[in-house]
This record gives C-alpha cells, structure tokens and sequence, in this order.
C-alpha cells in the first residue's frame, strides 16, 4: 500500500521554471523575479511576458504582445449569444466556466495542439477573460457593453469596460499591481488542476475550465468573496476581535488567512495591506481596512496565522467599487496568464500525472445475492 500526505502536501507533483516560493522566507519569484521588484516596477502585460517566455519583453517585443492580447478581447459569436442566459442565471465563475468552455468551439485553433497555436490560444484566453466578465457584469445590470480600447492598458481597459469610465493613473495602477500580484503562484490547486488536465495531453480550454472550477472554491480564490463577506457582517473595527474569537471557538476558519507554503507573510498580503491602507485614507472610509487591521490582529493572537493573498484584496477590490460576486473571477483574470503558462509547459515535457492512493475500505470479500442482503 503506497502511503502519501493528505492534500498531497510536500509532494513534487512537476518541475517548472514559472514560479519558485520560499515558504519559510516568505519569498515569491516569477522566473527569478522577486515579486517585491516586480510590483515596483512590472506592468501586468511584462509579467504575462515574462511567465510565457521566461525572460522579460524589450520595447518591441511588449508591443507585439500589446497587440496580439487587443486582438483576442472581443468573445466569440456563439459566446455572445450564450452571454444574456448567463448573465441572467449563472453566478460570476459559473459564467466563467462555461463561456471559457465555450471558447473552444470556434477558437480558430481549434484542434490543434502544436506549441505556436496553443500560444495563440493562450494569448486568446488571457485577452477574453476580464472581457467576459465586465460584459456579463453590464448585462445583468442592463447596461450597454462598453467596447475594448486597444489604446488602453490590460488592467485600465478591463476598468474601462467594467465601469465605462476611463480609470485615473493611480487606479490604473493599483488593479495592475493585483493583476501582477495574482499571476502566479507555482502549483496551487487551479494551477495543479489545469496541469493535470493538460497532461492527458486534453486541449487548453479544457484546462483552464479545470482551473476555473478549482478556483471558484472558498479554500481557494473564493476566499477573496467570503474575506468581504466577513467584513460586512462585522461592520464596525471594534467588533472585529470577539467575531474572530467566537469563530476560532466554533473551530471555523477565517477566510483569507493560512496557507500550505508560506509559514510566514505572504508576500503579495504585504503590497496589498498597503494599498488598502492608502485606498481607506483616499475614500475616507477606513471601515474595511481598519477592521481588516483588527482581523489580522486577532487571528495572529489567537492562532498565530498570518494573512494570505486573498485577505486585503478583497479591501482592495471593495474600495476600487468592484462588485463583490465579480472578486474571484477577477483573480481568474489574473492567474490565467499563469495556468496557461504552466500548461505550455506541461505539454512541452509531458508526462501523464497520476498519483497512487492508499486504499482503506473493506478486505477483498465475496459478492451477496441481493435476496441475501
Ligand atoms: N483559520 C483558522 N485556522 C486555520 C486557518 C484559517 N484560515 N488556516 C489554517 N488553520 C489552522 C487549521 O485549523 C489547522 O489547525 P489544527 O492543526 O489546530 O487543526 C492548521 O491551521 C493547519 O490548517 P490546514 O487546513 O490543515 O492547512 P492546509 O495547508 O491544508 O490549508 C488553506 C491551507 C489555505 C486551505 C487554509 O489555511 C484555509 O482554509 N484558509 C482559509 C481559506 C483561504 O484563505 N484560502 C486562500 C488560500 S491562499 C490564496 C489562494 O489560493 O486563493
């Protein structure tokens, strides 16, 4: 009987150069980069650049990727015609599944499987993602789709479509460090999922409907939702500490906080701390981010755990106005660029992946007459 941890912890499931975490140090690489000197200094389109070539983009080369992710916003017919239905009936990554299942169908690629057209299709997914959500977003709101602008920024046009406002500098900014921020994460559940799929050599729509469908669980992206969730059932700073306790008490979790790797902060918890921080004294309502100070506080008394990715993004993306259901499925947004990156790779040195189990049912015995039973 073979014998493994729970949760497949510790187990080297692939080798890739995508991404490296020091969990103990509290460090988090994209192909090399520390992702402090990548939030400093990135846009969203250089570490798409990068996860995908391993290497950063010149001027030239940016362009050309500029160009080629404005080319693959618009979705699909056959998506459009589904976009009301779904609007109307399916929450946010429900949607998203299915619309990037649908993809598939008239993706002019489709069917083929070498490496140029699964980057095709990879560039393709990466450019309709924020495009199906601000779209599906304004029609169940009844408003008009706001078109892409090929002139715009990733992170400033999808706020542009989202909002049908043209974001200022310093928003533009902010979502582009949680675009950067999400992009990758090495084998987190979505990104396991989407390799898994893949390396029954299945095509690039289908692993990232995989990824997807991992995502959206609150042990995973869903977290983000369920963190703001919290903070509006707690409403005030000072009632933040015995909501926390009564919590532990009951031996529930607290969303946005823990993680398998990281034993220390998450790196990226710390760039977003801070902007939360700046968004609450912009706004003038510090309520989130003061009762997200207050959460932080708590969790660490009590359990000494330390806040992950998902725990001030929600503040975030609350102050920017997003609406709460769209949170994960603007994660997705992000780490698409990350699943499809580890997807290329698994197809360039495959190799089914299919771990052993250990068997703990009943001893082989004999089959009873249904009469006998
Ligand atoms: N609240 C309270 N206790 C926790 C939490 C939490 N958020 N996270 C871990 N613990 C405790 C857990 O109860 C256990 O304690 P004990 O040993 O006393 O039973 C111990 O810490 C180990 O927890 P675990 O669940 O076995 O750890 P894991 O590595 O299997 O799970 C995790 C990691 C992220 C699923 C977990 O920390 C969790 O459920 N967190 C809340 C959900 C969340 O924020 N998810 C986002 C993850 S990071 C970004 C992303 O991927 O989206």
């Amino acid at each position: 009987m073979a014998s493994s941890g729970k949760g497949l912890e510790g187990v080297v499931a692939a080798e890739t150069a995508v991404s490296d975490i020091d969990g103990q140090k509290g460090l988090l690489y994209y192909v090399g980069y520390d992702i402090h000197e990548l939030a400093a200094n990135a846009t969203f389109e250089e570490v798409v650049y990068l996860l995908h070539h391993l290497e950063l983009p010149t001027h030239a080369q940016l362009d050309s990727l500029r160009e080629e992710l404005s080319a693959g916003r618009e979705p699909d017919e056959l998506v459009m015609r589904l976009l009301p239905d779904l609007s109307e009936n399916a929450p946010p990554m429900s949607m998203l599944r299915s619309a990037v299942s649908l993809s598939s169908v008239q993706d002019p690629d489709a069917g083929d499987m070498s490496p140029e057209a699964n980057y095709r299709k990879a560039v393709r997914l990466m450019a309709v993602f924020p495009t199906l959500v601000a779209y599906y977003d304004r029609t169940r709101k009844g408003k008009e789709l706001v078109q892409p602008d090929p002139s715009l920024s990733h992170a400033a046009n999808f706020l542009w479509m989202l909002t049908g406002e043209k974001p200022d500098d310093d928003t533009e900014r902010i979502f582009d460090l949680c675009l950067v921020l999400h992009a990758d994460h090495t084998m987190n559940a979505s990104t396991f999922a989407a390799r898994v799929c893949a390396a029954t050599l299945s095509d690039i729509h289908s692993a990232m409907t995989a990824a997807i469908a991992a995502l959206k669980g609150p042990l995973h992206g869903g977290a983000n939702e369920a963190v703001m969730a919290m903070l509006q059932e707690i409403g005030e700073p000072n009632k933040a500490r015995d909501y926390i306790v009564n919590k532990l008490n009951n031996k529930e979790k607290v969303m946005g906080f823990g993680h398998r790797v990281y034993k220390t902060e998450d790196p990226r918890a710390t760039h977003l701390r801070r902007t939360a921080e700046q968004l609450a004294e912009k706004s003038g309502d510090p309520t989130f981010y003061e009762s997200s100070r207050e959460i932080e506080k708590a969790v660490m008394d009590e359990k000494g755990i330390y806040p992950n990715v998902d725990f001030y993004a929600a503040s975030v993306y609350g102050y920017l106005g997003i609406p709460t259901d769209l949170f994960t499925s603007i994660f997705a947004c992000s780490r698409v660029s990350g699943w499809t990156a580890h997807v290329r790779e698994q197809y360039a040195d495959n190799r089914l992946i299919r771990p052993d189990h250990a068997y703990v049912g009943p001893e082989p015995r004999s089959w009873t007459p249904i009469s006998e039973r």
